[in-house]
């Protein structure tokens, strides 16, 4: 495994449309454990695959109940609003207030190929709607009120 650099905010990368995985090989596997190193060493709660510079829709998501991979994800459903505090591993020390969704269920793929689908509420909510902006180009500023700088 190895630690993977964090792009930056206005880097072009980060506007751009991640592709679907088609091929579920080692080297995703190989990705996604380099990715989930980099969000346990960055004290992250999520990171999609265009934040290191890969064009490719998978995330790696650990609210603290343990990682979730998402690959070539989906929002199904999503229920009610909830409106808190957001940062991003890619915009370090800006924080900001985002309205979300309260439920969002996502289908997804795992590293294997295999279809699942998984319901977050709260934080898991939040983090699945965030990454998943990742994938289409859209960051949290885009969206956030009261921006301002903090640890
Ligand atoms: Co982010």
């Amino acid at each position: 495994m190895a630690i993977r650099e964090i792009l930056k905010e206005g880097d072009v990368t980060l506007r751009k449309k991640s592709r679907k995985v088609e091929v579920f090989d080692k080297r995703l596997h190989t990705l996604l454990d380099d990715m989930y190193e980099t969000l346990k060493l960055k004290n992250g709660v999520g990171l999609a695959a265009p934040q290191i510079g890969v064009l490719r829709q998978v995330i790696v998501i650990d609210t603290g109940e343990g990682l979730i991979e998402l690959i070539n994800p989906e929002i199904i459903r999503a229920v009610g609003v909830q409106t808190g505090t957001e940062g991003c591993l890619s915009i370090p020390g800006k924080w900001g207030t985002v309205t979300r969704p309260k439920k969002v269920t996502v289908k997804a793929q795992d590293r294997y190929g295999a279809f699942f689908e998984l319901t977050g509420v709260d934080l898991l909510a939040r983090a699945f709607c965030h990454e998943i902006d990742h994938l289409n180009g859209i960051l949290f500023i885009d969206t956030a009120v009261n921006l301002e700088a903090g640890q």
